[in-house]
């Protein structure tokens, strides 16, 4: 832009891409117009909205396909009152056991901090979908409670669980159960969520497995980042395989080297979502545009 003002013109290599582009969508391209930067980087706008529509618009007629009813999900904390479902839907999508959360852990997070967990639910009526197997958490699902003639029932499509912790990264006791977490005189312990912890440690993310690829890991991702950061934690922390490394940094999360976490046989890698250097990283960038 600041060379073009000063007479220099776009480059070559922005020419030849021009060129590329005017031949894609002569409709939005005017021969005539001087500015040929500013008309460049308004092509580029235009086909980075194509895309995107596109995109969506693709997976709203997956997931239309897929389920043949409306798609009007209900985003919300989990609860202990939800632990059938979320079991059942950890160990559909987590195909190696080793990997699955145990319905004991289970139980003690969304006892202990439900606030830190997420839920993507949707009414089904049965008699209006051709085959209920295809959510993974149909026969766990409560009905819906305003309780309705057609028999709804309000199933969990995708969740997140996690617990807070004092260190920066997720560690094998952010991962532990202290022992005598029900008993009335609960010990102090530094193994589970803690409450002054500032980092919130995701423990899993898991999609119905038949509803994977259509954006509703991107869906509960986003609704969380935007959920722990409005109640006042610092940062999210999480471990991954490394086939995933990429799909978390999408997000905003940073891939800070191996972890040490001793989970399932070890081999995970540390990643981590922090507002201070998100936000900082984000101001830079407007600021230098
Ligand atoms: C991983 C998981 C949560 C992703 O959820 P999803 O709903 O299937 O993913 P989304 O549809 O939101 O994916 C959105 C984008 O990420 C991409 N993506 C999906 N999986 C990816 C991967 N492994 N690596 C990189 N990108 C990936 C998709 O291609 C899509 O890209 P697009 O926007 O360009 O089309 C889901 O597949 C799942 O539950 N897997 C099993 C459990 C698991 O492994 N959980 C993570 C534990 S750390």
């Amino acid at each position: 832009m600041a060379a073009h003002s000063q007479g220099a013109g776009p480059s070559p290599a922005a020419l030849s891409l021009k060129e590329i582009l005017k031949s894609e969508n002569a409709e939005a391209f005017d021969d005539d117009d001087e500015d040929l930067d500013d008309e460049f980087a308004d092509l580029q706008r235009i086909q980075s909205a194509k895309r995107r529509e596109a995109r969506d618009m693709a997976n709203k007629c997956r997931i239309r396909e897929l389920l043949r009813i409306p798609f009007a999900p209900n985003i919300r904390p989990l609860g202990i009152y939800d632990i059938d479902s979320v079991v059942a839907l950890e160990h559909a999508a987590f195909h190696n056991p080793e990997h699955q959360a145990s319905r004991k852990k289970m139980e003690y997070r969304l006892s202990i901090c439900p606030q830190l967990s997420m839920g993507i639910f949707l009414t089904v009526p049965p008699d209006r979908v051709e085959d209920t197997s295809i959510f993974a958490t149909f026969d766990t699902a409560h009905l819906v409670e305003t309780g309705r003639p057609d028999n709804a029932k309000t199933v969990l499509l995708a969740h997140i669980v996690g617990t807070a912790s004092d260190s920066d990264i997720v560690t094998d006791k952010a991962m532990e159960v202290p022992g005598n977490w029900k008993g009335p005189k609960r010990s102090e312990s530094d193994k589970g969520h803690l409450l002054d912890g500032r980092t919130v440690c995701l423990h899993s993310l898991a999609v119905s497995p038949k509803l994977q690829g259509c954006e509703l890991g991107k869906l509960i991702m986003k609704s969380f980042l935007q959920h722990v950061k409005n109640i006042g934690y610092e940062r999210v922390a999480l471990i991954c395989q490394e086939y995933l490394i990429g799909y978390y940094e999408r997000f905003g999360f940073k891939n800070v080297g191996k972890s040490k976490v001793e989970f399932a046989g070890g081999g995970w890698v540390d990643m981590v979502f922090d507002w201070a250097t998100h936000s900082a990283a984000v101001t830079t960038n407007t600021v230098s545009s």
